[in-house]
């Protein structure tokens, strides 16, 4: 193996930069050449490829965002828009590829992987933590963080001002931003896409909080089948005549910043196997961490993943809800 590839692609989130930066440490330092291609798969069809060296990655681990850029390619699920892609590969002789993204990042590498014999090795980057086949996605942890700082800050004027306040945090059709930014913020409830919201439920339980706190957090997951922050709030409005009803919606914020330790580690971990598994040959596998380890599964099934209904941590806020006794 002499050359490889290695791209972003889908939503970034905070440590691409750290693992992109461990792919071409790793690579350089076992004599393989480093491609990094732009923009994901829309810069593989526009040729946008160029060799990295150890000064690109210079200074990049505590960096947001990534460096190589991202995007969502309509052209590449055409077969055309692969055969072009796959023609720039050959110009550059790159023999195997490195994808760092979700599940949609994944289908079109195995794309290439079935139909042009181009091996492939997926890491899970997304601020979502949604995939199957992992604990941890690269750039949740610092996304928790952030969540955590903005909810704290909103609790300060929640408190103040004796309001209830709706937050709605990201991750698609999963709750696992929600849930445990809920936990990790003392908020007084969650709503995510996996349980039931029962808006009637929901304000009775915050008529019970505020006979003592008179402010309360609810988290709500932007995935929630009964809408966003302000759709539930103003479902649960005509329930809570004479409290005082605010929402905020976070946003991309969730998304960027400087990786936290965590995920700077977890980033670099996963870079460094990857390059690793395709010297050994190895194709069409994602990379996980599971408790500590790093394990190797099928990338087909690095499917989208939910909360689990069972997880602990529903039942750990169940535990705290506050029951009107003070
Ligand atoms: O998948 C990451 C994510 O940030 C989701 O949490 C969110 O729903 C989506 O991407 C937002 O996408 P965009 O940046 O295209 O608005």
């Amino acid at each position: 193996l002499k050359r490889i590839g290695v791209l972003t692609s889908g939503g970034d989130s905070p440590g691409m930069n750290a693992c992109i930066r461990a792919v071409v440490k790793a690579g350089i330092g076992k004599g393989i050449n480093v491609f990094g291609i732009e923009d994901g798969y829309k810069g593989m069809i526009e040729g946008r490829i160029r060799q990295l060296t150890y000064m690109d990655v210079n200074n990049i681990i505590h960096l947001g965002g990534t460096i190589l850029g991202t995007a969502r390619s309509e052209a590449f699920r055409t077969l055309e828009g692969r055969e072009q892609a796959v023609a720039n590969l050959k110009k550059h002789e790159i023999e195997a590829l490195i994808l760092i993204g979700g599940d949609g990042t994944y289908a079109g590498g195995m794309a290439l992987t079935k139909e042009f014999d181009i091996p492939i090795i997926g890491l899970p980057g997304t601020i979502d933590n949604d995939i199957h086949g992992t604990d941890f996605t690269i750039g949740y942890d610092t996304c928790l963080n952030t969540v955590v700082e903005a909810v704290d800050k909103i609790r300060d004027t929640a408190s103040s001002h004796h309001r209830v306040f709706f937050v709605e945090v990201m991750g698609r059709a999963s709750g696992y931003i929600a849930l445990n930014s809920a936990i990790a913020s003392g908020a007084e409830s969650v709503l995510i896409p996996e349980t039931l919201t029962e808006i009637q439920l929901l304000a009775k339980e915050i008529k019970n909080q505020n006979k003592g706190i008179r402010s309360s957090i609810i988290i709500v997951a932007e995935g929630d089948e009964e809408g966003g922050a302000k759709e539930i709030m103003e479902k649960v409005k005509p329930y809570l005549e004479g409290y005082e009803l605010r929402y905020s919606v976070l946003g991309h914020i969730q998304r960027g910043g400087s990786p936290s330790a965590f995920d700077r580690i977890l980033a670099t971990r996963m870079g460094v196997k990857a390059v690793d598994l395709l010297i050994e040959g190895k194709k069409s596998l994602m990379i996980g961490q599971i408790g500590r380890d790093l394990v190797c599964r099928n990338i087909l099934e690095g499917t989208t993943g939910n909360v689990s209904t069972d997880d602990s941590g529903i039942e750990l806020l169940k535990s705290l809800l506050t029951k009107g006794n003070f």
